[in-house]
């Protein structure tokens, strides 16, 4: 109704409502190095194309006359309400795509309820996050740091913050080939520091010889050590279990196998995602990947989804495979790119208009209504 107010009066969106041209649209304003730090993937680029063609190739079969006048997106995540079954995936660095950067998005999320999932490498503290984000529901993304005081300190800053569910994310212990990064020396990404949560933190700086501002080269250097390798294995669990007292999910899990070891490991759940395409090429499509997964622990833990969720059909196929909410990813940075806050809000009130006028037209009165009945596969 907003809208065709809106267009009685002349108005249109600031941007495109078109899940699809969005990119487009973002790159007509944003400089290249920044466009390609959100749009690139790894390596040929194989999994970000796999995982569009695994949502396209389910078909959603919609039911006719089953009375969806009186719908609702609200669902339930780890026990708590939300608004819709969406969060907004960690994205790391945002100052360099817009000035505001995590600030301005964890206000657009705030005012739809909607979480935030906060990077490690974000540009600005976790506190200063947390205040911009006021009462809105927000979760903390861990790059797990090799350094058991540094992980520590920053898991305890982010309790007190108001964080509530801490994201692990597994995938990423060392940077893919990622060539759109790499033609440009990842320049716009160290330009952007999104190191603010490690160099604000007091563990961090006392394993440092000298201050991060007197020699801001060897503090990044540091802190990219310190987030590589793969030492922390599934017996390493245990220690983020005893020092994060809320729910804790790990990040990039393709296996079912992994998936149970998560669960056995007293994890509570699991986000299905292959990171965008931005870590194995040539990886599983993420939603080729969820519905063994979501078989294999879905009755018992949490099972989320991210990884080329563009529309709200995209939402509905997710949620059809079983997830129990989904994660957004580069389409909310590109509105953050257009337009700050206000970009951020744009898109996702359209995503979130798309998806409850789908879940409707598809004759479903609630999230929980989806099941594989839903969908039919095209080969
Ligand atoms: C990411 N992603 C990511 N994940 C994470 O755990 N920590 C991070 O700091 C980042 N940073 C980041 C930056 C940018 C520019 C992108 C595009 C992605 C991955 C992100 O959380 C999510 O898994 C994917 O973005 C989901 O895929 P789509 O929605 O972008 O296709």
């Amino acid at each position: 109704n907003e809208i065709y107010l809106h267009g009685l009066e002349g108005r249109i969106p600031p941007f495109t409502t078109d899940p699809t041209a969005l990119e487009a649209s973002a790159r007509e304003r944003m400089e290249p190095g920044p466009f390609w730090y959100v749009a690139g993937s790894a390596g040929s680029g194989a999994t970000d194309r796999a995982n569009r063609a695994a949502f396209d190739q389910r078909r959603l079969v919609p039911r006719m006359l089953t009375d969806a006048t009186e719908r609702s997106l609200r669902t339930t995540v780890l026990g708590t309400e939300l608004p819709a079954p969406v969060l907004l995936a960690p994205v790391g660095v945002q100052s360099i795509l817009h000035p505001d950067g995590e600030l301005a998005t964890a206000r657009a999320a705030a005012e739809l309820g909607v979480p935030i999932v906060l990077s490690t490498a974000s540009s600005y503290t976790l506190e200063q996050v947390a205040e911009a984000s006021g009462a809105g529901p927000r979760w903390f993304q861990l790059y797990w740091p090799n350094d058991d005081a540094v992980c520590v300190s920053i898991l305890e800053r982010a309790r007190a913050a108001g964080y509530t569910t801490l994201v692990v994310t597994l995938d990423t212990w060392t940077l893919a080939w990622r060539p759109h990064d790499l033609d440009q020396s990842y320049l716009p990404f160290i330009r952007g520091v999104g190191t603010a949560i490690p160099l604000s933190d007091p563990a961090f700086r006392a394993g440092l010889a000298r201050s991060p501002e007197d020699d801001p080269g060897s503090a990044v250097l540091h802190w990219v050590s310190m987030f590589t390798g793969t030492d922390r294995g599934w017996d390493r669990l245990s220690f983020l279990r005893a020092h994060w007292d809320g729910p804790i999910l790990l990040k990039g899990v393709l296996h079912p196998e992994d998936a149970r070891r998560a669960v056995d490991a007293g994890m509570d759940g699991v986000i299905v995602s292959n990171h965008g395409g931005r870590q194995v090429d040539g990886a599983i499509a993420a939603l080729d990947a969820l519905p063994a997964i979501a078989e294999e622990v879905g009755a018992e833990a949490e099972v989320l989804f991210d990884s080329g969720v563009r529309g709200g059909a995209d939402v509905l196929k997710a949620l059809a495979l079983g997830a129990g909410a989904v994660l957004l990813g580069r389409p909310y940075a590109y509105g953050l790119a257009h337009d700050g806050a206000d970009g951020v809000r744009h898109v996702l009130r359209g995503l979130l208009a798309d998806l409850e006028l789908t879940l409707g037209l598809s004759g479903h009165r609630s999230p929980a209504d989806l099941s594989p009945a839903a969908l039919t596969r095209q080969p």
